[in-house]
């Protein structure tokens, strides 16, 4: 199956962000601040947060009466209100993303996402940079009309009414927008095989959401064009939605590692070609990207369920899933790129109204949702070098199952008192047999509690 991708894109509409090329500059208050963040406490993490004006006293206390209690909030966003789910939320640290540092919010439930992150942007930042741009500005909106009585025909009428279309959609709906910038662009026609040897149409509205997601108004504009459409041409439209593989709004993220190992740089760009070519190792390829995007979207109240279909349609563009990132040598260099669409807002919906991602995209001191899309990118684009870094050397269990240890004696039930004597017999098994369980723990606290009470004897 070839996907066929519209040629109309507005491809060529950069909106970037040119960071200095090398991580040579003085170090920022940021930079500071991150020198031995993972080592304090939460309450030390806080306060640090405040001191460096990323967040207020009320986000203080707010995050330490532990967020949301009440659940009027929840009863607005959806239906059936029971209660809130809570993930953790971590920063992570040491991106300097664009030559600006950011604090990265994530809500995640892995173990050593967050670590991984922070380490790794870590590594850029002592040996490379990280830059990002965003190409193109139009979201899609789709008209459907399964069947037309001629195809050319109704595409001609549709097309020589697209000015008064437009017009008329930025007059009645996306006003908004208009004044804010942005709006309805273009109109296009597409003929898509119904697979019986016949055609449906397919109108796409493309609009320049500024710094919302852009879903309500699409769908708005596209459900509001509905009755000229079929006034103008005499046929029936089917259904009308926003499409999730936003291919004319991309965002990239690009990583230059001026010093690194050859040796590692090699089996970097040899795990690359892996993802690119093998869809079942592009698969897992792309969940470990995701695992550095997914995080910073939940916690700003973003739709991540719209980004995860869009990457994986767009991983898909050429008729084979294939990994969204890629590395690659150059002269002594490592550069990796990822492009993905990622569609984000922030305003609007759950990004204004709740009070943790409202918190956490104030932390990220992101301007526009392009910059936000670009961190996010960068993120993702980090996290993947981690996995290969870990992957093309000690392998995953290493770096996983060291922080896994302490879950798994606390799974196992050791009590406070129990937990460093379990961790660390755990850490000799992982040393010699390169893998743990919790099987493992359960035998270890036996024993440990056997230790016990015989020195107590
Ligand atoms: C685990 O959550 C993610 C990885 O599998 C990603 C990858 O394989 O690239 C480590």
């Amino acid at each position: 199956m070839d996907m066929e991708i519209d040629p109309s894109l507005n491809l060529e509409k950069k909106v970037s962000s040119e960071g200095p090329l090398l991580a040579e500059l003085p170090l920022s208050g940021l930079a500071e601040m991150f020198k031995g963040f993972s080592k304090l406490n939460r309450e030390e993490r806080l306060e640090m947060l405040l001191e460096f004006g990323l967040l207020k006293k009320s986000d203080v206390d707010y995050l330490e009466r532990g967020g949301l209690s009440d659940t009027t909030l929840g009863e607005k966003f959806i239906e059936n209100v029971i209660g809130y789910f809570q993930l953790p939320l971590g920063v992570a640290t040491h991106f300097r993303i664009d030559g600006k540092d950011h604090v990265i919010p994530m809500a995640v439930e892995e173990t050593s996402i967050v670590a991984a992150a922070s380490k790794t942007a870590k590594w850029i930042r002592e040996n490379g940079t990280i830059s990002t741009e965003v190409i193109g500005q139009d979201i899609i909106g789709q008209i459907q009309l399964s069947h037309v009585r001629n195809f050319e025909d109704f595409e001609q009428k549709v097309l020589a009414q697209r000015l008064e279309f437009i017009r008329l959609s930025n007059e009645e709906v996306a006003f908004g927008l208009v004044r804010r910038g942005g709006g309805v662009r273009d109109l296009t026609v597409r003929k898509v095989a119904r697979g019986d040897g016949t055609d449906m149409a397919v109108i796409h509205v493309y609009m320049d959401p500024v710094d919302a997601m852009g879903a309500n108004v699409i769908n708005q504009v596209c459900e509001f064009l509905k009755q000229p459409i079929e006034q103008l041409t005499g046929d029936k439209v089917t259904m009308c939605i926003l499409s999730n593989l936003v291919d004319s709004k991309l965002t990239r993220a690009r990583v230059v590692m001026e010093k690194i190992d050859g040796e590692l740089a090699r089996k970097i760009e040899e795990a690359s070609l892996f993802s690119k070519q093998d869809p079942y190792r592009a698969a897992t390829n792309n969940k470990g990207v995701l695992n550095g995007m997914d995080p910073i979207l939940i916690a700003t109240g973003n739709d991540w369920r719209a980004v995860e279909a869009g990457v994986h349609a767009y991983a898909s563009r050429d008729g084979q899933y294939r990994s969204i990132t890629e590395w690659k040598r150059e002269g002594g260099k490592l550069v990796g790129t990822l492009t993905a669409p990622i569609i984000v807002g922030t305003v609007g919906g759950v990004t204004s109204l709740h009070p943790t991602a409202a918190i956490c995209l104030r932390m990220l001191e992101v301007s526009s949702a392009s910059e936000l899309s670009r961190v996010i990118a960068a993120v993702g684009l980090v996290q993947n070098l981690g996995a290969l870094r870990a992957l093309t050397t000690v392998g995953i269990i290493e770096g996983h199952m060291k922080l896994h240890i302490k879950n798994l004696s606390l799974a196992a039930g050791a009590s406070e008192k129990e937990i460093p004597f379990v961790q660390k017999k755990l850490e000799e098994i992982l040393a010699l047999k390169k893998r743990i369980s919790l099987s493992n723990a359960i035998d270890v606290l036996k024993e440990v509690r056997s230790r016990m009470q015989e020195s107590s004897c």
